[in-house]
C-alpha cells in the first residue's frame, strides 16, 4: 500500500505568492495520476512538497498512511525524476544507476543484479559504461529513469520528464512509461503542461489552475463531462468553442441565442436552464462537433450558422478551419480534409447541439448541465 494523501495542503512562498492553494487529493495505491496546468499554476510545488523538497504551509501529507510533513525527503522513499535528467557527469550511466543505493547501504551483488535488470527493461545495457555527455538526451532520460527504478521506491514523482524529447521520442518513452507501470505497479505522481499527454498517460488526470485543483477524474471524463470552461478549454485540441449568448424559450423549447441564429438545446437542459431564461451564459462546443458545407446542404435546417472562413489548417485527414460569424470572431471547426476551401469563402456551420455544454459566465464557469450531459454521454 503506497497511498499519497494531500489533505487541504497550501504553500504560500516569501512575498505572499500562494503558489497552492488549499489542495485536496488522494493518489491511490498503484495509480498513475497526471497533475496537469498552463505554467505556474502549482504544479511542481505540489510534487516538491510530497517530495520534501518544499516545506508545507498548511495542511497534511501522508505517504503509505504515515503522515510525512516534516520528514526530510531521503527518509520519504519516493523517487523523483525531472526535465533536466541531472545525473552526474562525472560517472558512467551503471555508476549513477548504483550510487543511491551504495548510499543505502544495498549490497554489491544485489545492486549489480537490480541494474542488469532495470537496465534491459529500459534497452540501456550497452551503455552502462558511458558516461553522461557520450549518450543522447533520450538515453540519459532513460538512465534517469532507471536510477528511480533501481531504488524501488513506493512513490514516483516525475517533473516533466519528457520535455526536453523531441516529439517523435517523447511519445515512444510515453509508451514505454505505460509499459513500466503496468509491470512495477508503484504509484506514481506524473506533472506535465501538456494536455495530450496527460490524457494519455493519466489513469486519472487533476487539472490545476492557479494553485486549485478544478477537476480530478479519469482522461475520458474531463474530456467529455468538464467540471467548469476552464477544464473544458484546457482538455482537449484546437481548444473547445466558446459562444457567449442568452438562453430563450420558444414554443415550449430551450434555445440559446447566440447573436446571429438561434440554436435550439437538448430538451435534457430543461432542469438545469428551466430557470435561467434571459441570463447571459455560455456555450461550449467541441471543433469537431460542428459540420461544414459550402454548397448549402444545411439549407433550412436548425442549428446552422452562417460563417466566413479565415484560416485553413491542413493536418493530414482532418483540418482545421477558422471561421467567424456575424456575432463571433473566432471559431475553429475540425473536419475531415477537402479540396477548394479558399480564405474569405462563406460556408454554413451544422453545430451537432447533442453535444454542447452550458457553462456559467467568466474563465472558471461552472458547466450548467453536468448532470444531464452524463446522460447523454454514457447513452451515446
Ligand atoms: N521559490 C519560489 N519562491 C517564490 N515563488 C515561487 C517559488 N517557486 C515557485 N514560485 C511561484 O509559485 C507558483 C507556482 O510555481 P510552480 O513551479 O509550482 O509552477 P508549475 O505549475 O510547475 O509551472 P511550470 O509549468 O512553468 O513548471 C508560480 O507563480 C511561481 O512563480
Ligand atoms: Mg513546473
Amino acid at each position: 500500500m503506497a497511498e499519497v494523501d494531500l489533505e487541504t495542503v497550501t504553500k504560500v512562498y516569501p512575498g505572499d505568492i500562494k503558489a497552492v492553494n488549499n489542495l485536496s487529493l488522494t493518489i491511490r495505491d498503484k495509480e498513475f495520476l497526471v497533475l496537469v496546468g498552463p505554467s505556474g499554476c502549482g504544479k511542481s510545488t505540489t510534487l516538491r512538497m510530497v517530495a520534501g523538497l518544499e516545506s508545507i504551509t498548511a495542511g497534511v501529507i501522508r505517504i503509505d498512511g504515515r503522515v510525512v510533513n516534516d520528514v526530510p525527503p531521503r527518509d520519504r522513499d519516493v523517487a523523483m525524476v525531472l526535465q533536466n535528467y541531472a545525473l552526474y557527469p562525472h560517472m558512467t550511466a551503471y555508476r549513477n544507476l548504483a550510487f543511491g543505493l551504495q548510499l543505502r547501504g544495498v549490497p554489491r551483488d544485489e545492486i549489480d543484479r537490480r541494474i542488469c535488470q532495470v537496465a534491459s527493461m529500459l534497452g540501456i545495457a550497452d551503455l552502462l559504461d558511458r558516461k553522461p555527455r557520450a549518450l543522447s538526451g533520450g538515453q540519459r532520460q532513460r538512465v534517469a529513469l532507471g536510477r528511480a527504478i533501481v531504488r524501488r521506491p513506493k512513490v514516483f514523482l516525475f517533473d516533466e520528464p519528457l520535455s526536453n524529447l523531441d516529439a517523435g521520442l517523447r511519445a515512444e518513452m510515453r509508451a514505454e512509461l505505460r509499459k513500466l507501470h503496468l509491470k512495477l505497479a508503484t504509484t506514481t505522481i506524473y506533472v506535465t503542461h501538456d494536455q495530450e499527454e496527460a490524457m494519455t498517460l493519466g489513469e486519472r488526470v487533476a487539472v490545476m489552475k492557479d494553485g486549485v485543483v478544478q477537476q480530478c477524474a479519469g482522461p475520458l471524463e474531463v474530456y467529455e463531462r468538464p467540471a467548469n470552461r476552464f477544464v473544458a478549454g484546457f482538455i482537449g485540441t484546437p481548444s473547445m468553442n466558446f459562444l457567449e449568448g442568452r438562453v430563450f424559450v420558444e414554443d415550449g423549447h430551450l434555445y440559446f441565442d447566440e447573436g446571429s441564429r438561434k440554436l435550439r438545446l437538448p430538451g435534457r437542459f430543461k432542469a438545469a436552464l428551466g430557470d435561467r431564461v434571459g441570463q447571459r451564459l455560455v456555450l461550449g462546443l467541441r471543433p469537431e462537433n460542428i459540420s461544414i458545407s459550402a454548397e448549402g446542404r444545411f439549407a433550412g435546417e436548425e442549428n446552422t450558422l452562417d460563417a466566413t472562413l479565415s484560416v485553413v489548417e491542413l493536418l493530414g485527414d482532418r483540418m482545421d478551419l477558422h471561421v467567424f460569424t456575424p456575432a463571433h470572431e473566432q471559431l475553429v471547426c475540425r473536419v475531415d480534409a477537402r479540396r477548394g476551401l479558399t480564405n474569405g469563402m462563406r460556408l454554413t456551420l451544422h453545430l451537432d447541439m447533442h453535444r454542447v455544454h452550458v457553462f456559467e459566465p467568466g474563465a472558471e464557469g461552472v458547466n450548467i448541465g453536468l448532470s444531464c450531459a452524463g446522460e447523454q454521454a454514457s447513452a451515446a
